[in-house]
C-alpha cells in the first residue's frame, strides 16, 4: 500500500525547495502519495488562520509530514506555528543529524553526530513566565518530567541501535541544576541500562561545548533536554558548515514531521537560488523513518556526490547555479 505524506510547502523559499525535493522523491519512484495542505502565512492569507483545521486533520490521518519553513508574523500576537505543531502532536524528540560533506567549507571532515533534543518541556514551557510590572525581575519555570526524560532517551538509544551506532552521550548540568537536570540524568541512566550493547557516557553541557569544538569525532549520538539541545544542535551544524545542509525531524508517538532546520529566508525568496539540500536531507530522514532505507541512502549519496563534484551548486555552496540546477544534478545521480 502506498504511503500518504502530508506536504506543507511553507513560506518564503518554502515552495521553491519543496518543489525541488518532491521532484527528487518522484525520481526515486518510491510509491508515495502527497496531500498538499497550508500552514503559516500562506494559510493565514487564505483561511485567516495559521493552522487551519484541514491541515491538522491531514496530519492526524497520515502521521507523516514533510514541511517547508514557516514564517511566524512578528509582533501581532501570533504564537510560532512550529511550536504549535510540536505541542499539538506531542512531537517529543527533535532529531538533528549533522554529517560532513566533502566539498563544503566546513571546519572538520568526517563529523557524523546526531543530536536528540527533548522537544516539549524543559526551559521552553513559557506558561508561567512573568516579568514584574516595574521590569525589575522576571521569572520562568523549568519543568522536567520522568515521562519526558524517559521517552526521549529511549528514542535516542533505539535510534543508536537501529543505525548501528556505538555510543550515546547524556548531556546535563546536574551538578548545578540538581533538581531538573538531576532528574533527567537519573532517568536517562536507568534507560541506558536497558541497552548494554550501546556505550553510554555522561557529560556536563559546558564541557560538551568545548569538546565538540576541539574534537567532534569523539561524539556519536547526543541526547539532552530542550534548551541544551537547541544550542548544541546549532553548534553541531556549525561544525559541518552551517544550516544550509541541516535537516531535522520532530518525532512523536502518532506523528512525525520532517523539515530543514533553516527558516523561510525572505531575503532570497522568489530568486530561485535557495539551496534545497537541507529539505532533501530531511526527506531522506523521512524515508528512513518509514523503512525505505534503500531510497534514503540513494538520495543522501546523490546529494553528497553532487556537492563533492561542485556540480551546478547554489550560491550559498559557492556555485552560480539555481534551486532547479542543483536539483537536476542530484536527480541525475539517483
Ligand atoms: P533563515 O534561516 O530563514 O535565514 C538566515 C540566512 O540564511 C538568510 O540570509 C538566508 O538567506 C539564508 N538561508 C536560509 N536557508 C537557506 C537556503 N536553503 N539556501 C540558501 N540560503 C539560505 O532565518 P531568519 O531570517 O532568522 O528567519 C526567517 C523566517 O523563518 C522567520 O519568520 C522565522 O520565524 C522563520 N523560521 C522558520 C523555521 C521553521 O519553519 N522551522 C526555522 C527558523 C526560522
Ligand atoms: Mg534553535
Amino acid at each position: 500500500m502506498s504511503q500518504v505524506i502530508t506536504v506543507i510547502s511553507g513560506d518564503g523559499i518554502g515552495p521553491e525547495i519543496t518543489r525541488a525535493t518532491l521532484r527528487a522523491l518522484e525520481a526515486l519512484q518510491c510509491d508515495l502519495e502527497y496531500e498538499h495542505v497550508d500552514a503559516g502565512l500562506a494559510a493565514l492569507e487564505r483561511d485567516g488562520e495559521l493552522l487551519p483545521e484541514p491541515t491538522l486533520e491531514s496530519i492526524r490521518k497520515n502521521g507523516i509530514v514533510l514541511k517547508g519553513p514557516l514564517t511566524t508574523p512578528v509582533g501581532k500576537g501570533f504564537r510560532s506555528v512550529n511550536v504549535s505543531l510540536r505541542r499539538t502532536f506531542d512531537l517529543y524528540a527533535n532529531v538533528r543529524p549533522v554529517l560532513s560533506i566533502p566539498g563544503t567549507k566546513a571546519r572538520y571532515e568526517d563529523v557524523d553526530i546526531i543530536t536528540v533534543r527533548e522537544n516539549t518541556e524543559g526551559a521552553y514551557l513559557a506558561a508561567d513566565a512573568m516579568v514584574a510590572e516595574d521590569g525589575s525581575r522576571a521569572e520562568s519555570k523549568m519543568i522536567i518530567t520522568r515521562k519526558g526524560s524517559e521517552r526521549v532517551t529511549r528514542y535516542a538509544f533505539d535510534l543508536a541501535r537501529r543505525e548501528g551506532r556505538r555510543k550515546v552521550t547524556l548531556v546535563h548540568k546536574a551538578n548545578i541544576l540538581k533538581a531538573v537536570s538531576g532528574l533527567f540524568l537519573d532517568v536517562s541512566r536507568e534507560v541506558a541500562r536497558d541497552y548494554p550493547d550501546i556505550e553510554c557516557e555522561e557529560m556536563i553541557v559546558d564541557a560538551t561545548c568545548m569538546k565538540l569544538v576541539m574534537d567532534p569525532h569523539q561524539f556519536d549520538v547526543i541526547v539532552t533536554t530542550n534548551l541544551f539541545g537547541d544550542i548544541l544542535s546549532d553548534l553541531c551544524a556549525g561544525l559541518v558548515g552551517g544550516l544550509g545542509l541541516a535537516p531535522g525531524a520532530n518525532i512523536g508517538r502518532d506523528a512525525a514531521m520532517f523539515e530543514a532546520v533553516h527558516g523561510s529566508a525572505p531575503d532570497i525568496a522568489g530568486k530561485k537560488i535557495a539551496n534545497p539540500c537541507a529539505l532533501m536531507l530531511a526527506a531522506a530522514q523521512l524515508l528512513t523513518h518509514i523503512g525505505r532505507n534503500d531510497e534514503a541512502g540513494r538520495l543522501r549519496r546523490a546529494i553528497v556526490a553532487t556537492i563533492g563534484a561542485g556540480d551546478r551548486l547554489t550560491p550559498d555552496l559557492g556555485g552560480d547555479g539555481s534551486t532547479e540546477s542543483i536539483a537536476d544534478a542530484i536527480i541525475e545521480r539517483l
